[in-house]
């Protein structure tokens, strides 16, 4: 079939390595919707904007006429909806941007889906809808949503909007949950990126609270193959889960960059916690694998590894990210700390 997707949010980190994704393991053309915010740079598609199945469009999800034309002008069959306010700490800092962009920002989409009659709808979340774990156990599916940052509440709600779309309005969609993702590309206010470009520049590595705080994390090749595998076979009105099946504490992935950067552990500083920290995150993604033929490919150390090298070997992309805005972001951030 002739697939043509609208993929919001592609000038982002994931949003990127799914455009490349897309151009380079399947036929579809790929529309490229982003209002390009401090995450979106479109020197994170260089290498493939003159692909003759890629164009590129500047707009903001919120804008329901942009959204409403570029789905009329393309002959838009399906959705990606990758785009969002994507850090915790921002959510902290300011509400307000992920309310409008990722509860707003959606129902824009969802309504033009609606009306334009769209074929597929695939919501990309995250598992830190379903809240905290303790020391044991993992999240399914059927876990109950429990979302304790502004962040993942405004994640949460956008998920229950596109229920509500499939359940109200027989709307085709599914919704995918993704642990932490690591890679090319990622923005350094992550915790990945943040240590590997701060130890490049031997500068204070910051570790909120006891370190101890367990992520699960998938490399986000293995992402970018589960949202495919879940648009294309996922059953409407499904939730699959995907994750890494790598827990690591964040005092060892931080251990685990200097070791790779060849820095000391003296660059670590402890700093406050961030307020209602979630402790654990962990993922069950039998699901996916049994109806999607999906698993992660990736093993954490050798996709670390790549990770950092990537870093190293693009120093200059690093450097053009890290200035402007985000100097005044680590300072709010890191600051008072
Ligand atoms: P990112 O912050 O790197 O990129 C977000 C992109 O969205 C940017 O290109 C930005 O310009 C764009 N954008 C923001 N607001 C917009 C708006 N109003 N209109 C149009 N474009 C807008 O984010 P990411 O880490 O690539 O995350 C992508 C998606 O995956 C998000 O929905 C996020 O919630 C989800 N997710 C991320 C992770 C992770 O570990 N990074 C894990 C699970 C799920
Ligand atoms: P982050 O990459 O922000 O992802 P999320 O909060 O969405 O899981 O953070 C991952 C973990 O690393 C989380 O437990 C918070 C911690 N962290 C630090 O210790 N220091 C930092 O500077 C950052 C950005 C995160």
């Amino acid at each position: 079939m002739d697939q043509r997707i609208l993929l919001t949010g592609g000038a982002g980190f994931i949003g990127s390595n799914l455009v490349r994704f897309l151009l380079h393991h399947t036929e579809a053309r790929v529309v490229n919707l982003d209002a390009l915010t401090y995450a979106g740079n479109l020197s994170n598609l260089r290498d493939v904007e003159h692909h003759e199945r890629y164009t590129f469009v500047h707009g903001d999800i919120t804008d329901a006429a942009c959204v409403e034309a570029l789905i009329a002008e393309h002959g838009i069959t399906g959705i990606i909806h990758c785009a969002a306010e994507s850090h915790v700490d921002r959510s902290i800092l300011s509400a307000e941007p992920f309310l409008n962009t990722n509860i707003g920002g959606t129902l824009v989409l969802l309504e033009a889906a609606r009306a334009r009659g769209i074929k597929r709808y695939l919501q990309v979340s995250t598992d830190e809808v379903y809240g905290s774990l303790g020391p044991t156990g993992a999240f399914t599916e059927e876990t109950p949503l429990a979302p304790n940052s502004p962040y993942s509440a405004s994640k949460a709600g956008a998920d229950l909007f596109v229920r509500a779309f499939v359940h109200t309005h027989g709307l085709d969609a599914v919704v995918t949950r993704c642990s932490n993702n690591y890679g090319p590309y990622q923005f350094p206010e992550k915790l990945i990126p943040l240590m590997i470009s701060n130890a490049m520049r031997n500068e204070p590595l910051p570790v909120y609270g006891d370190g101890l705080q367990v992520r699960d994390w998938i490399h986000v090749d293995d992402h970018c193959r589960g949202i495919w595998a879940a648009f294309t076979k996922g059953r409407s009105g499904e939730v699959y889960n995907f994750g890494g099946r790598s827990e690591r504490a964040n005092i060892e992935v931080v251990k685990g960059i200097l070791k790779r950067v060849e820095k000391p552990e003296s660059l670590m500083r402890t700093v406050a916690d961030r307020p209602g920290h979630d402790r654990r995150y962990a993922i069950d993604c039998t699901k996916a694998e049994q109806e999607l033929g999906w698993t992660p490919l990736v093993r954490f150390e050798e996709g670390l590894s790549s990770t950092v090298q990537w870093y190293r070997d693009n120093s200059a992309w690093v450097d053009e990210v890290r200035s402007g805005e985000y100097r005044s972001y680590y300072e709010k951030n890191y600051g008072g700390r």
